[in-house]
């Protein structure tokens, strides 16, 4: 491969670098462009331009790959647990016993929330979507610790990565309690996190709250799956708003928003009524994949495609699996998920999901996991931002480490040429 590339305008040759990754990706480096041609390129959807170079994690669409720093997803799902994955992505190396046990304890000092965020909480309808409350905690959060952090300093930039940490968590869950009319409440620190997340979703102060391994294994697998994806609609919008330099509470509350979204994150919740509706509608599979195939038809197959996943994607194989596993253990005979099985196996079959390369993605199977597991289906989408924000944490620090510079796109003008003011009398 050339380490040139050549681009003609008008007669004219530019020459441009070519920048190749470590997996042999290849970009060419247009950071002169505008300044050498005048011109700038256009890419809806950003579906061929990198924004940034990264170490953190590496996708293969193709080839359906995943790995976090160098890790594939399969052995960490296997072998790993959040937390250590979460270390990972943001420092970049699996922990020793030592940094884990004083990352899980440095976590604990601020697992306590502001009570004052309490009123806060208190101002949103009862009925409010739970991600529309996180992200508005989240934010909030800036308010109680005002000082922005000094990316530089290492202690500081620890100490913010195990604040969000902790309190990200927690006011997740009260987004759920407050929806029940149930009391807030506390992280236990004698817990583990993903422990600690069920406890604080389900915890009551009316008598002791069972834990079942299992589930609790479950969650933790897919908080795995859902912790990095590289520069994907929320991360990207994480460090878009970091690049002007906004705080990480700020940065991250936009990333929850930009997950809420029925194209990303809100997926799995989206997959959920979809198949409730298809279930009430008499169960026929066919006639719903009939709609998504129409193209004057706004219905899509929710839980089905993926930007870059155009063979399989490898976190549903994973789910996939873990979904079994959790539903025999459960013992769950649910008429929603007969009705999953039979739709993915439609589709796989379907001529049209086939040419185009559509497969079930991660929120296809998060979703029936969540329902097994009784969580309520608005609070889907929350679950993927509490795996998401390790991603989110390590893609904004890498983002200011590395000096980025504001993000600011530029844009063709197609709107009308100049033209004379009208008078409101002529108009
Ligand atoms: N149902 C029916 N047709 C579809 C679907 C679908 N779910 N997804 C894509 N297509 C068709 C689309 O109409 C187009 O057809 P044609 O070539 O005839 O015009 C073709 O497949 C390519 O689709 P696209 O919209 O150009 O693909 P994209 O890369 O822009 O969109 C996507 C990717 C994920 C937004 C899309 O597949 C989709 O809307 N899926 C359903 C929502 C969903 O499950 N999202 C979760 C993504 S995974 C979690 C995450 O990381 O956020």
């Amino acid at each position: 491969m050339s380490n040139i590339a050549i681009l003609e305008i008008d007669g004219k040759k530019y020459e441009f670098p070519v920048i190749v990754g470590t997996e042999n990706e290849v970009a060419i480096d247009i950071n002169k462009l505008r300044g050498e041609t005048g011109a700038i390129t256009i890419d809806p959807g950003y579906k061929n331009s990198g924004s940034c170079t990264s170490n953190i994690t590496f996708l293969d669409g193709e080839q359906g790959i995943l790995r976090y720093r160098g890790y594939s997803i399969e052995d960490l799902a296997e072998k790993s647990n959040f937390l250590e994955v979460a270390y990972l992505l943001i420092f970049g190396e699996l922990p020793t016993a030592a940094q884990i046990e004083k990352f899980e304890n440095d976590i604990r000092k601020y697992t306590l929330v502001n009570e004052e965020m309490k009123n806060i909480i208190d101002g949103f309808p009862r009925t409010a979507h739970p991600m529309g409350v996180l992200a508005s905690l989240t934010s909030a959060l800036t308010a109680f610790n005002p000082k922005s952090v000094n990316v530089d300093n290492e202690k500081e930039m620890y100490e913010a990565v195990c604040k969000t940490m902790a309190k990200f968590l927690v006011i997740a869950t009260w987004t759920y309690r407050k929806n029940m009319g149930y009391p807030l409440n506390y992280y236990d620190n004698t817990k583990g996190y993903v422990e600690n997340f069920m406890r604080l979703m389900f915890e009551l102060p009316t008598g002791p709250y069972k834990m079942n391994p299992v589930v609790v294994n479950a969650l933790d697998k897919l908080f795995i799956l859902h912790a990095d994806h590289e520069q994907n609609c929320s991360t990207s919008t994480v460090r878009m708003v970091g690049s002007s330099h906004a705080g990480l509470f700020a940065s991250i509350s936009s990333g929850v928003s930009a997950l809420w979204g029925p194209l990303h994150g809100g997926a799995n919740q989206a997959v959920l009524e979809m198949l409730e509706a298809i279930q009430k509608d008499g169960g026929d599979v066919e006639k719903f994949l009939a709609k998504a195939k129409d193209k004057n038809d706004p219905f899509r197959l929710m839980g089905f495609g993926h930007r870059v996943y155009k063979n399989f994607d490898p976190r549903a194989r994973i789910i996939k699996k873990a979904a079994d596993e959790v539903l025999a253990d459960l013992g769950v005979d649910d008429p929603v998920l007969d009705i999953a099985k039979k739709l993915e196996k439609a589709a796989l079959e379907d001529e049209y999901f086939k040419s185009r390369n559509l497969y079930p993605n991660v929120d296809f199977y998060s979703g029936i996991i969540y329902r097994a597991m009784g969580i309520p289906t608005e609070m889907f989408t929350v679950l993927f931002a509490i795996g998401r924000l390790p991603g989110w944490i390590a893609q904004w620090k890498e983002m200011r480490v590395n000096k980025e510079p504001i993000g600011r796109p530029r844009q063709v003008y197609t709107g009308s040429p100049l033209r004379d003011f009208t008078d409101i009398n002529n108009r």
